[in-house]
C-alpha cells in the first residue's frame, strides 16, 4: 500500500498531523555519494512560497535516522523522518463528519481511516517523496541520468515555449517553477486571482529525463512508462499523465507522430512525439512527460455538502491553511518519483 520498487524500495510512513512523515529507502548501494546539502535543496524546492501557497509552515529538515555515514550511503536501509512541527488538529476536526468536495474524506470516513489535516492523503506526506526521492537522483547521477521539471500551464496561463532540462532547471530560481520571470508573474496573478476569489486552480507540471540510454525500461506491466505513470498518478491530486504529444496524438496521422530515425553518432530519433518511450523503453530520445494536477479541493467558497451525523444536507466552506495551487510544488514532487522509478528499473537490471 506503502511501498513502491522492488529493488530500489520505497517504504512512506506517517501522516500529516502524527509526529512525523517520512520513508525507508533499500537498495541503494553502499558508497553512493549523499550530499545532504543537495537533499535539503529539493526539500526547499516543496516548500510554499509565500502568497501562492499554504500558510502552515514546516522547517521541513530531514532527519536520517540510518543508512548514510560520512555522506555515503553504507548499504542498509535508509530511514528519513520529517518532524511535523505545526499540527492544528482544530482545523479539520469538521470534516469527519462534513466532508470536504474534491478531498478523500469521504471515502476515509467510510473506510473507518483517520483524515486529520488531510492524514496519510495530505500533500504533506510528498515530502517523504522528495526527501527518499533526492538520495535516488543522487545515485542516478553516477549513471547520467539527469532530471528536471517546470510548470507547463496554471489556469488559462500557459508556457507555449518548447522547453529543454536547462530551462526547467533554470525553473528552479522562480516560486511557482516558470521557466520565465515573466510567466512566473503571470502564473502568480493566476493563483492570487483564484485565492483572492475564495478559490483555487489547477495546472500541468512537464517532467523530462535526459541520458537514458536506447532499450532502458521494462516491458509491458514494469513498462518505463507504466511504472512512471502509477508513481506519479499517486501523487495527491494528480488526474493525468501522457508521454510526449499524449492526448493529441488523438488528432495526428502516423506520419505525424512517428518520430523518424537517423544517424548521429549512433541512432537518434528526428522528432520527440512520442516522449521518448516505444515499447516500454527508451529511444535515446530525453524522456517527456506531463502531469495534471487538478485544482487544490480545499476552498473557501460556499459549496454543497453532508453531515455524515445527521444525514442531512449541509453547506461548507473550507478554512483551515491551504495550496491555493499544488502546481508550484508539485514539480519536485513529480521529478522525485521519476527518480524513485528509474533507479529502480536500473537496479532490476532493465
Ligand atoms: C504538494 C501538495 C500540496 C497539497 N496541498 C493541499 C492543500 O493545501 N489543501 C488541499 O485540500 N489539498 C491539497 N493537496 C491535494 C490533496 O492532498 C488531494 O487532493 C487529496 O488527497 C485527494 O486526493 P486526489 O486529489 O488524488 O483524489 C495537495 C497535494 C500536493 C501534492
Amino acid at each position: 500500500m506503502f511501498q513502491l520498487g522492488e529493488k530500489l524500495k520505497f517504504t512512506l510512513f506517517g501522516s500529516s498531523h502524527g509526529p512525523y512523515v517520512g520513508c525507508i529507502l533499500e537498495g541503494i548501494p553502499a558508497g553512493t555519494p549523499v550530499d545532504a546539502d543537495l537533499i535539503m535543496k529539493y526539500m526547499t524546492l516543496r516548500k510554499p512560497a509565500a502568497g501562492i501557497g499554504t500558510p502552515r509552515k514546516e522547517p521541513d529538515i530531514p532527519e536520517i535516522v540510518s543508512g548514510i555515514r560520512d555522506s555515503e550511503a553504507d548499504g542498509s536501509p535508509i530511514l528519513i523522518r520529517i518532524p511535523n512541527t505545526n499540527v492544528r488538529d482544530s482545523d479539520y476536526s469538521l470534516y469527519e463528519h462534513t466532508p470536504r468536495p474534491g478531498h478523500a474524506d469521504l471515502p476515509a470516513a467510510v473506510k473507518g481511516l483517520n483524515c486529520l489535516g488531510g492524514g496519510v492523503f495530505s500533500g504533506r506526506m510528498t515530502s517523504a517523496v522528495v526527501a527518499g526521492g533526492s538520495i535516488a537522483r543522487q545515485f542516478l547521477y553516477g549513471h547520467g541520468i539527469d532530471i528536471s521539471a517546470f510548470t507547463r500551464s496554471i489556469g488559462a496561463v500557459a508556457d507555449p515555449e518548447q522547453r529543454g532540462s536547462e530551462d526547467a532547471r533554470g525553473s528552479e530560481a522562480f516560486a511557482t517553477r516558470a521557466c520565465t520571470g515573466d510567466l512566473d508573474r503571470t502564473m502568480r496573478e493566476e493563483i492570487m486571482r483564484a485565492s483572492e476569489d475564495g478559490d483555487s486552480i489547477g495546472g500541468v507540471t512537464e517532467c523530462m529525463v535526459s541520458g537514458l540510454p536506447i532499450g532502458f525500461g521494462g516491458i509491458w506491466f514494469e513498462a518505463l512508462d507504466s511504472e512512471l505513470a502509477r508513481a506519479v498518478f499517486s501523487i495527491p491530486a494528480c488526474k493525468g499523465v501522457e508521454f510526449g504529444k499524449g492526448f493529441s496524438l488523438a488528432g495526428m496521422r502516423g506520419s505525424q507522430s512517428n518520430d523518424q530515425y537517423c544517424y548521429r553518432d549512433g541512432v537518434r530519433t528526428m522528432s520527440n512525439n512520442l516522449g521518448g518511450i516505444v515499447g516500454g523503453m527508451s529511444d535515446g530520445a530525453p524522456l517527456l512527460f506531463r502531469a495534471v494536477f487538478k485544482p487544490t479541493p480545499s476552498i473557501a467558497k460556499p459549496q454543497h455538502t453532508v453531515d455524515l451525523r445527521t444525514g442531512a444536507d449541509v453547506g461548507i466552506r473550507v478554512s483551515g491553511r491551504h495550496d491555493p495551487c499544488i502546481v508550484p510544488r508539485a514539480a519536485v514532487v513529480v521529478e522525485s518519483m521519476a527518480a524513485l522509478v528509474i533507479a529502480d528499473q536500473i537496479r532490476r537490471g532493465f
